[in-house]
């Protein structure tokens, strides 16, 4: 109700009257008054005048569940959402809510975590003005294919960034997504399962998104859609954007990417053509990244001459952070 009421009075730029909205949607008058001023506990500005009704003054720049919801069809991500204040990582709550029994689409997010984990261990800053969230899927199939659903992720949010703000994201093999050389999102999947066969999988993407800065230690290799844009982004709508293309491609995907949809891929992978190096097994390999496999492998031509397939560890490539 909150998100038809904010949609007619966005429309509408003026003052529209309680007898009007309850009019147009088809609740009472008290249910008006109470979800208005529940969005104003949200921190909208919604200014009231005796005879002349309500007016959206200012929007409050929170994620809420209803405004993302609005218009999305999907088919298995984001079919159910839960955005929280606050939680420790929302990989942990889906990790809880997934040992509870919760089904594959739910995603939750948060507006902060205390607790935010990145890859290898590391803290994942989170603070405000991002969008970090974790999507449960359940699919059928083998804890080798992880790599890939990983994979896909990463790519569905560069194509994300892509259709909503133009920018020239790029992912760094295998799911860093990139805008110049700096870093805008980062993904970290984890997951349970049988001998042979996924229980679950929960992927955790934070994206910066109206970061204005970074702290020292990362600013060199962390940037945000508003660095990038010189302007705010509307995260509800832009994680709407997110949420429809994880869904294009994690349901392709594991379904096997086409021909095509892996040229995409490698198209938009900024870490093939480049000079690399990967530590493997105590070896030191150095060369240049030539292509990715069917299976999302990384092709690396050492220096020396030898074809290396990599399928997962910390690549570091010339030129980015
Ligand atoms: C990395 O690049 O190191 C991975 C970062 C992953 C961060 C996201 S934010 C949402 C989800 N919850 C977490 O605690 N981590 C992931």
């Amino acid at each position: 109700m909150k998100a038809e009421i904010l949609s007619v009075l966005k429309r509408d730029g003026g003052y529209v009257s309680g007898e009007e909205l309850s009019r147009r949607l088809g609740v009472s008058r008290t249910a008006i008054w109470k979800n208005i001023n529940a969005l104003r506990d949200d921190g909208y500005v919604i200014a009231s005048v005796t005879n002349k009704g309500y007016r959206l003054e200012k929007c409050a720049d929170l994620l809420d569940a209803d405004l993302i919801r609005k218009g999305l069809e999907t088919s298995i991500v984001g079919t159910r959402l839960d955005v929280m204040k606050s939680v420790d990582s929302t990989n942990e709550e889906i990790k809880r809510r997934a040992a509870l029994g919760e089904k594959s689409g739910l995603i939750v997010a948060a507006e902060r975590q205390t607790g935010g984990k990145g890859r290898l261990g590391r803290t994942w800053s989170s603070d405000s003005g991002g969008i970090y969230f974790t999507v449960l899927i359940r699919p059928d199939l083998p804890p080798s294919d992880i790599a890939s659903i990983t994979l896909a992720a990463g790519y569905g949010v560069c194509l994300a960034i892509r259709e909503y703000t133009g920018l020239d994201a790029r992912i760094k093999w295998p799911n860093d997504v990139i805008i110049g050389n700096k870093k805008v999102c980062g993904i970290l999947t984890e997951m349970a399962a049988q001998t042979d066969r996924l229980d679950y999988v929960a992927i955790g993407i934070g994206i910066n998104v109206n970061h204005e800065e970074f702290p020292d230690e990362i600013k060199n290799k962390a940037t945000s859609l508003l660095i990038e844009l010189g302007r705010k982004t509307d995260r509800n709508e832009f994680f709407r954007c997110v949420i429809r293309q994880l869904d294009l491609v994690l349901s392709s995907f594991i379904v096997s990417l086409s021909v095509d949809e892996m040229n995409d891929f490698k198209k938009l992978c900024a870490t093939v053509g480049r000079k690399v190096s990967v530590q493997r097994g105590g070896l030191l390999i150095e060369g240049k990244a030539v292509d990715i496999t069917p299976g999302g492998e990384l092709v690396i031509l050492s220096d020396s001459g030898t074809e290396y397939t990599i399928n997962s560890g910390e690549v570091t490539v010339q030129g980015i952070y």
